[in-house]
């Protein structure tokens, strides 16, 4: 990749991404707060069922965009790096990084798993996905154990991750925020 940004393709599946992933973490969130029957209790049963649903859609449609994500990484690659950056700088955001293409993938997938040996709908929209696998109560606990573990690592990452751009866009001014910025 020759340009001193992303592609535009790169850029928007970004902050789609940023987006769903935002709006699952506020979902469950609440699941972890309230729990089920709490969150029947507080919102009835037709807020809940949408939060449940809406969660699961916008985590399935994250595995999907995270795959397209890599595909289109490994093919159009990345720009070179920012010369200002020192060698520290470099190495803890290519590893968070990382962490993040990796988590992303893995969240979801436990999330997915877990919902399908728990005997729960993988619900996409209006459809019903395929479980993948056979239902098995104690496998799907632990799942859900994984998922939650899987979804706090992913907040720590973002913690580091959005500290650094605010750092780069607000304190250093150094363009690293263009790189993966929408607007000119
Ligand atoms: C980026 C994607 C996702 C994020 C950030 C996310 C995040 C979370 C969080 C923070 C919780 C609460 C964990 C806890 O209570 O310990 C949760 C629970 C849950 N997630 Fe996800 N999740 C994602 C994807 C998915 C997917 C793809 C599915 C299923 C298709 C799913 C199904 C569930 C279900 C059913 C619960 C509730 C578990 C319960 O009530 O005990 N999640 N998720």
């Amino acid at each position: 990749m020759q340009e001193d940004r992303y592609s535009l393709p790169q850029r928007v599946l970004h902050w789609g991404i940023a987006g769903l992933v935002a709006l699952a973490l506020v979902a469950g969130m609440l699941f972890f707060a309230f729990g089920f029957s709490g969150l029947q209790d507080t919102f009835g049963g037709a807020v809940t069922n949408a939060l449940y649903k809406y969660h699961k859609t916008a985590g399935v449609l994250v595995l999907g965009l995270m795959i397209l994500r890599v595909v289109l990484r490994l093919r159009l690659g990345a720009p070179a790096p920012v010369t200002s950056l020192t060698d520290l700088e470099r190495r803890l955001s290519a590893g968070v990084q990382l962490l993040l293409y990796a988590m992303l993938l893995v969240l979801p997938a436990l999330g997915w798993l877990a919902t399908a040996a728990g005997g729960f709908p993988v619900e996409f929209f209006n459809w019903t996905l395929p479980g993948l696998i056979g239902k098995d109560k104690a496998l799907s606990e632990l799942l859900f154990t994984l998922h939650g573990l899987a979804a706090l690592t992913v907040m720590l990452l973002l913690g580091l991750h959005i500290a650094g751009a605010l750092r780069h866009w607000l304190i250093k001014r150094d363009g690293v925020m263009r790189r993966m910025s929408l607007l000119g």
